[in-house]
Formats: structure tokens, sequence, C-alpha cells
């Protein structure tokens, strides 16, 4: 029985496309992750570039891949995120700047040819979702980028989240057998079968070694690593007092985008970021 099931993943989303706006915007710990990403995107993408968002949601990085690349086309599984996406680019006066939307899934970009983007932008977990068809997406990814293109890939990163959600992950083990806290803590992988806890996410949850090997088997190279967020791991209620002190905030916003920059940070945070160069 396959793992990835994207009529799941889409309900799951559909169900959560104002949420999931708010996601990166609605707290201090979603803004840093927000400053991270963005940080990364910026320094990989030139004006000129066409860029293919894929996984894009309602838009959170839309409005500014809009602004960043020469051309944007934007695309996600689950059609009420594109439909919001488009409403809310429109609203922001950024629909102009956005070549189409379209329904897609990281496994079957056949609506696009070969080579036809210099960037693909891949960020917040889409490809975490698809389990045994991790192959065929990164491989469908890579073919669309022109020779020498980059892939951003951005990911739940299981070290990282399991070191931050820990008081979730807890709750879990305490439930489950020991057996399945191994399979977990060993391939990352939240599945049905090994892993059965209420709150299924059904996700896997990736080590920068995962994408090496991703990279070694379809001839890619990884150029840059980057955290999603390092001080963004902090507990809460943490954040929220230092977010009620600007001098201070500003201080620890700076330091996190140093800190995210370091490729030695790149799995400790509850996301990493890959730069994947096709060859
Ligand atoms: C956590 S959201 C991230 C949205 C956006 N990229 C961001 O970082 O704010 C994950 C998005 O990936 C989409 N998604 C999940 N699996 C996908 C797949 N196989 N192909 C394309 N999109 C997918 C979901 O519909 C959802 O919009």
């Amino acid at each position: 029985m396959a793992t990835y099931n994207p009529d799941y993943v889409k309900a799951q989303y559909a169900a959560q496309v104002e949420g999931e706006w708010a996601r990166l915007d609605g707290t201090p710990r979603g803004k840093l992750m927000y400053q991270a990403h963005l940080q990364a995107l910026r320094w990989h993408i030139r004006s000129a570039d066409a860029v293919l968002e894929v996984g894009a949601g309602p838009g959170r990085f839309t409005k500014d891949l809009a602004t960043l690349a020469g051309e944007l086309v934007v695309t996600d599984l689950t059609p009420e995120n594109l439909v919001f996406n488009r409403a809310k680019m429109t609203e922001l006066g950024l629909a102009d700047r956005i070549a189409d939307w379209r329904e897609a899934d990281i496994c079957d970009l056949s609506a696009f040819p070969d080579a036809r983007f210099d960037v693909v932008v891949c960020i917040g977990g889409p490809f975490n979702y698809v389990f045994e068809s991790e192959d065929t997406a990164f491989s469908e990814m890579l073919r669309v980028l022109r020779p020498g293109g980059l892939l951003i890939l951005g990911l739940m990163c299981l070290p990282g989240i399991v070191r931050s959600l820990f008081h979730l992950a807890r709750a879990e083990f305490e439930t489950v057998s020991l057996d399945a806290i191994r399979w977990i803590l060993e391939t990352g992988k939240q599945d049905r079968i090994h892993y059965t806890v209420p709150s299924q996410h059904i996700s896997h949850f990736m080590t920068r070694n995962d994408v090496l090997a991703l990279c070694d088997r379809h001839g890619a190279q990884l150029v840059a690593e980057y955290s999603g967020g390092v001080l963004a791991t902090v507990p809460a209620e943490h954040l929220d007092w230092t977010y009620a002190n600007p001098p201070l905030w500003e201080l620890l916003v700076e330091a996190e985008l140093r800190w995210c920059a370091s490729p030695g940070s790149a799995e400790s945070g509850d996301h990493m970021i890959s730069v994947v160069q096709r060859a």
C-alpha cells in the first residue's frame, strides 16, 4: 500500500488555507522562520530568473517571489490554496507579475517542458509528503530546470522537529512501542503502519543525508544549505517575551539570520533549506 496519498494531503490543506496563510506571520516564531527562508530566496534568485513555485500554498512566499523573479509560475496540489493565492496576489497588486497559477503535484510536472525554469522553489515541506514518490518528485523538479538551474528545497527536518516538538513527542512516546519510537527516530517516517499516533501528521521528516542521497542518485549537487530557523525553536513564551521588546527582538533577528546562514546549523531547526543544482 502506498504511503503517499494526495487526496489525504489535499484534504488537510483545503481545511487550513487561512491558518496556513497566517503560519509564518501570526507568531514571533513564524516570523523568524519566514525571514530565514526569505533570506535564502533573496540570495539565490536573480531578477531575470524564470521561477516555478511548487506547493506554493496561500502565497506567503509567492508575494516575495513575484518581485524577486523575472517570471513566476505558481503551482500547488490543493485547488483551494490556488484560489486563495490568486485572490491574495490580486489584492496585493501583484497578479500582473505572475504568469500563471496551475494545479500540479510535484510528482507530475508534465504541464511543463524540460529545462523551462532557472529556479524551482519547493519550500515549507511539500516534499515531506510524497514518501515512495520522492525520487519521482525530485527528478521532476530537476527535469523542468535548465542545466545549472537551482532547486531550493525546504524540508521538515527530523532532528530539529524532534527537539523542538519534544513536549508533543513525549506524549506520543508514552503511547507507542519502543519499536515505533526506533522507527521514527531512524527513518523520520510518520506513517500509518509503524508509527500510529492520533496526530496522524503523515510525513517523512528528513535529514541532510536524505538530501545528499537524492542528489547522488540524480547526479545533482548540494551547493548551499541553511537552517529554516535556529532561534525559532526556542519555546514560544520566550520568543513572545522578546518580541514585545523591539530593540532586543531586532538583535535576535539579526543573529537568527547569521546563524541560519551557517551550513553547520542546517539541521538545527524544524525546517532545513537545501539548494540543489541540476547538472
Ligand atoms: C506547509 S504548506 C507550504 C506552503 C508554502 N510553500 C510556504 O512555505 O508557505 C505545504 C503546501 O504544499 C502543498 N503540497 C503538499 N503536497 C504536495 C505535492 N505533492 N505537490 C504539490 N504541492 C503539495 C500543500 O497543498 C500546501 O499548500
